[in-house]
């Protein structure tokens, strides 16, 4: 059986993958670049509904808000938006759709349905243009990593892709959480581009998660698996969702956990090949898929195997 069959029940585990990936993730795990280390109690058998709570209970999202050092000493109190990204939209979204940009969302046809939910969720360059029928063209909100503020190819001042759109950025500081290293050394320098692109679209909404919130769920992911989990970030996908799960009554996820058009493209917008996208190396990723689908609301298997979909409840109408 593959990997992905393990997957769709929720099984799946690191010896399962290719040799080559599984060398990867020793690496990761003995460079330990983020000085990772989890100090607290490991369950793999709680329950849904207490996993959920559990969820809920952690994970408050978290963006920088200019109060804490070194950024209240270099004016960012006025730089960041005036309204938390919790309230900006209000009471939030009924209906949410998390489009991963996993090659196999290729000839699926979900654009109607994706673009039918209140607000859609992208990540990174993922483009919309010449892939509607597959992926929709709506996006509200879309989560960037420090690679895309920094690295000149995204052209991120000027591409439409970050435009009339909720922009959330992140980049992983060291898990013991230094806000003055982590500013002067971050992963790829992300806090220069967001000054300048603050201050030319000052009215258009723009954080960046706290790295805090980043290893809380980290910590999660772990506290929840028996194995050791990878010493990096969760990826962006997992940290769409949980922010999504804040924000709406109830989140589809496409293509996060594969369907049956899995494939080892990694980008439905790019020709490139490699598993790791799917089954994760540098990020924790099998064990992120596996908690997104130990809470996943029960729905037919052919949502799963066919769309690649899964629905998550929002945290509000969840009561612990
Ligand atoms: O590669 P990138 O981080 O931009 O993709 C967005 C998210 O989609 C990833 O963080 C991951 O959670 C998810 N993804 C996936 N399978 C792929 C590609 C991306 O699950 N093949």
């Amino acid at each position: 059986k593959s990997v992905v069959h393990h997957l769709w029940q929720g099984r799946a585990s690191l010896d399962m993958l290719s040799p080559r990936l599984q060398k990867a993730v020793k690496d990761y795990m003995s460079t330990n670049k983020h000085g990772a280390f989890y100090r607290g109690r490991r369950d793999a058998g709680v329950d849904r509904d207490c996993l959920l709570c559990e969820m809920k209970r952690k994970v408050k999202v978290m963006t920088l808000d200019g109060k804490e050092l070194p950024f209240s000493s270099l004016g960012w109190q006025k730089i960041v938006p005036p309204l938390p990204l919790e309230r900006l939209y209000g009471k939030g979204f009924r209906t949410c759709a998390v489009v991963t940009s996993a090659g196999a969302i290729l000839h699926s046809g979900l654009g109607k349905e994706i673009d039918s939910h209140d607000a859609v969720l992208r990540f990174n360059s993922a483009p919309t243009k010449g892939y509607e029928r597959d992926v929709g063209n709506k996006t509200t909100i879309r989560i960037i990593n420090s690679q895309i503020l920094a690295n000149p190819s995204h052209q991120f001042n000027s591409s439409s892709l970050y435009k009339n759109v909720t922009l959330v950025a992140w980049d992983p500081a060291p898990y013991a959480v230094n806000l003055h290293k982590w500013y002067r050394n971050p992963d790829y320098n992300l806090f220069t581009p967001y000054m300048k692109y603050r201050k030319q679209f000052p009215g258009q909404p723009f954080y960046i998660l706290h790295p805090k919130f980043i290893w809380k769920l980290w910590d999660m992911i772990q506290a929840n698996t028996l194995e050791n989990i990878q010493p990096n970030p969760p990826s962006s996908g997992f940290i769409g969702i949980l922010l999504m799960m804040r924000l709406c009554d109830e989140v589809d996820v496409y293509e996060y956990i594969p369907s049956l058009r899995q494939t080892d493209l990694c980008h439905y917008h790019e020709r490139y090949y490699d598993a790791a996208c799917t089954l994760g190396a540098y990020h924790p990723l099998l064990y992120e898929k596996i908690l997104v689908h130990r809470v996943k609301s029960s729905r037919p298997k052919r949502d799963l195997q066919l769309k690649g979909k899964v629905t998550l409840p929002g945290f509000r109408t969840i009561h612990c």
